[in-house]
């Protein structure tokens, strides 16, 4: 973790304008600035610089934040990756903090691995491009393949010499450790305890990891010698910094492009990754031949939603497609595939195209997922009933994996008329899957919060509060039964049910979203004056009447308190309570505080707050700021705010009185009356402060 120090100084020195400058020519507007917004096609300046508050936003994609934002989004960086390309860009040294001998220990040795990879990938480009048999043999590979120079440079492509030991020497001679030359698998053990170069006469291809690392290399032997023992491609062996079954060949380069094109192409093999860059095509990374795994998805869903699987239209091409597909839907990712013209590959063809044709070739030809396959298996089980009926279980238990119910419903239909058969039993198959599915999930839920509760009996582990499903507070949420029936009281953690996790908590956060919406609004109005102006002094007057004194983020909070209040986002939760903890530091500034702040979350969300156009006050502006006016601002959406909780439980009182169990219990029909008539009362008292109130939407 970076220390909040170092994190403030790095957001200080990062001057906005000339951070935003680097990706976008700025043009002063006023007080700010304006360009043509970077994250999308903007034919108008959108893209507005303010350089009193340090920040960016494009007020038509909605993209931006502050200078860390602005440089996770463009060079699509995790928040931390971020502030280390600023502290660089700023000459700041960066010390982390908080981590044990242990952690230090292992973080020692992946940085002493990284730094003999990229020492390494510099060797081998530089022996390809200067010394003579590099040159000879190497370079004229590339070049023969047509590989351009600039290509080359990109991928940082280089050779190892033919010789044992030639390259370990150099290394050692450079001060590197023979372990990290091991441990990287750059060089293999011998029995005896002596080493030798694993790549010795290959080309290479490092493997530069999504944050620019190089993490392992491959190394292809020359042409000549594809026919002999030895494999056309040796990779690193997976090490403490490289997992190969969680990498993607090229995402380094094609990061961008792919979430510029909101979708990536995913090829099989290093060549055809080259070759689609150098024919203008540079969304596109490899999977190296295996099969897909969740890692890999995951890395991908950073950047898009939409993928297109591109192989080789022969048998192990379309056995390729048919793999792991299954786990690209459950996560939710648009699937489509494209077959080449039989005999291409990614290389060839798009050797023969430019990126025009190619975009163009694939629009025309890519079918989606679900309709190939069933055509594909169609053509299998033509006439044979029993082929046919897996064929059906098949395909609908690929379409019982998508999240999304309408897409769902959509493949149904279609699937049901390329099959030639009734929707509806299609659909009833859909279903049961479907059912089954969520079935496995509600018991992995129940297992692991039965997990926790023995935990919790054993006291062996911390246990996320558990919320009272009954608490009966005063003007606070009563329990929504939809919700709370699904809502599992700790989160998942079980590996094991991996994928559908994500699905289930979707789930769950839309049926929340529904109810909640209205509530987040106004929490988030609060947010926004505790974000701009909570340090700010404010007058106020305590339960008796006596003056006092506090600032705004504390009258917000002592005002929640006392009405027993919880604010629903957790998110905005936490804010308030980090502002009040710190809001009497020595020079303390809301706003500088959370959005520099080591939290990521935090630190966007306020850089939301502060950038966000919306005025919190219309009326007679001219007489007095949105500052001067915070205090009456505040009351307003506080008081639009219980109103709205009081009219929440007011339903659910009525909602109550309908259930089956209460409408046999007069004791319980009284008990929720008498809440129905205390709950009124509190709805005229708010009415009448609310007054002719402007609405907050
Ligand atoms: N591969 C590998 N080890 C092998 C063979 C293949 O790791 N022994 C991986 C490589 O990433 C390779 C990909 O699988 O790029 C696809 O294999 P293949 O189609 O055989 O190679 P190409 O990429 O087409 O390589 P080339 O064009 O140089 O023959
Ligand atoms: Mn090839």
């Amino acid at each position: 973790m970076i220390p909040q120090s170092t994190i403030d100084r790095i957001v200080d020195a990062a001057n906005i304008v000339d951070v935003v400058s680097d990706y976008v020519t700025l043009r002063r507007a006023g007080a700010s600035y304006k360009g043509l917004c970077p994250f999308h096609d903007d034919t108008t300046p959108s893209f507005s610089v303010s350089p009193a508050r340090g920040v960016c936003k494009c007020f038509s994609c909605g993209k931006g934040g502050n200078a860390v934002h602005f440089i996770m989004e463009m060079e699509q960086l995790t928040y931390v990756e971020a502030l280390k390309h600023l502290a660089k860009k700023y000459g700041i040294p960066v010390e982390e903090e908080e981590v044990t001998d242990e952690q230090r220990q292992r973080m020692n040795e992946r940085e002493s691995m990284f730094a003999v990879n990229e020492w390494a990938a510099k060797y081998f480009s530089q022996t390809m491009m200067n010394n003579q048999d590099g040159r000879a043999v190497g370079l004229a590979y590339f070049r023969s393949r047509g590989f351009r120079d600039d290509i080359i440079a990109k991928f940082r492509l280089g050779f190892c010499l033919d010789s044992p030991d030639a390259m370990s020497k150099e290394a050692k001679a450079k001060g590197y450790n023979e372990k990290y030359l091991v441990d990287t698998g750059l060089c293999v053990k011998r029995d005896n305890g002596t080493i030798y170069d694993r790549f010795r006469g290959r080309v290479m291809f490092p493997w530069v990891a999504v944050n620019g690392r190089v993490v392992a290399f491959g190394g292809r032997v020359l042409d000549a010698r594809t026919k002999g023992v030895n494999q056309k491609y040796v990779n690193s062996p997976d090490s403490l910094i490289y997992h190969k079954a969680n990498e993607l060949y090229g995402i380094f380069q094609a990061k961008k492009q792919i979430a510029k094109d909101d979708m990536v192409y995913m090829v099989e093999g290093y060549t055809d990754v080259l070759a689609m860059h150098q024919c203008g095509v540079e969304n596109v990374v490899a999977n190296s031949g295996t099969a897909l795994n969740e890692a890999q998805i995951h890395l991908l869903h950073r950047f898009t939603n939409n993928i297109t699987l591109l192989y080789d239209g022969d048998e192990a091409g379309i056995h390729a497609a048919t793999r792991s597909t299954d786990m690209l839907l459950a996560e939710g990712m648009n699937v489509k595939i494209l077959l080449l013209p039989d005999g291409d590959d990614p290389d060839s063809f798009s050797r023969k195209h430019n990126a025009q044709e190619f975009k163009e070739y694939v629009a025309a030809h890519q079918t989606d997922f679900i309709l190939f396959k069933t055509n594909l298996l169609l053509k299998d089980a033509q006439r044979d009933p029993i082929k046919r009926a897996q064929l059906t279980e098949d395909i609908v238990k690929s379409i019982a994996v998508i999240p999304d119910e309408i897409i769902r419903s959509t493949y149904v239909h279609e699937c049901a008329e390329i099959l030639n058969m009734d929707e509806a039993i299609l659909m009833r198959g859909a279903n049961k899957n479907r059912a089954a599915i969520l079935e496995n999930l509600k018991k992995e839920a129940q297992r692991e919060r039965d997990r926790q509760a023995r935990l919790l009996n054993e006291g062996k582990e911390e246990v996320n509060e558990v919320k009272e499903v009954n608490a009966p507070l005063e003007v606070k949420d009563v329990s929504n039964d939809e919700v709370s029936s699904i809502t599992p009281l700790t989160p998942i953690t079980s590996e094991r049910s991996g994928n559908f996790d994500k699905y289930f908590e979707q789930q769950i956060s839309t049926k929340q979203s529904q109810s909640e919406q209205r509530f987040i609004g106004l929490e988030r109005l609060m947010m926004t004056l505790v974000t701009r102006y909570g340090e700010q002094r404010i007058e106020g007057k305590d339960a008796d009447g006596e003056p006092i004194q506090m600032t705004l983020a504390e009258f917000v909070q002592e005002n929640l308190e006392f009405d027993g209040i919880a604010l629903r986002s957790p998110l905005y939760a936490k804010m308030l309570s980090l502002t009040c903890q710190h809001v009497h530091d020595e020079g303390f500034v809301a706003s500088k505080f959370l959005i520099n702040n080591q939290d990521e979350d935090i630190s966007r969300e306020a850089a939301d707050l502060i950038s966000d156009r919306y005025q919190l006050s219309k009326g007679n502006q001219m007489v007095q700021s949105e500052e001067e006016r915070m205090v009456t601002n505040f009351t307003r959406i506080y008081l639009d705010y219980k109103n709205a909780i009081v009219e929440e439980d007011l339903k659910q009182c009525n909602a109550d009185l309908t259930r089956p169990e209460v409408k046999d219990n007069p004791t319980e029909i009284l008990n929720i009356m008498r809440r129905i008539q205390e709950l009124s009362e509190m709805q005229r008292q708010l009415a009448k402060l609310l007054g002719d109130r402007v609405v907050v939407k």
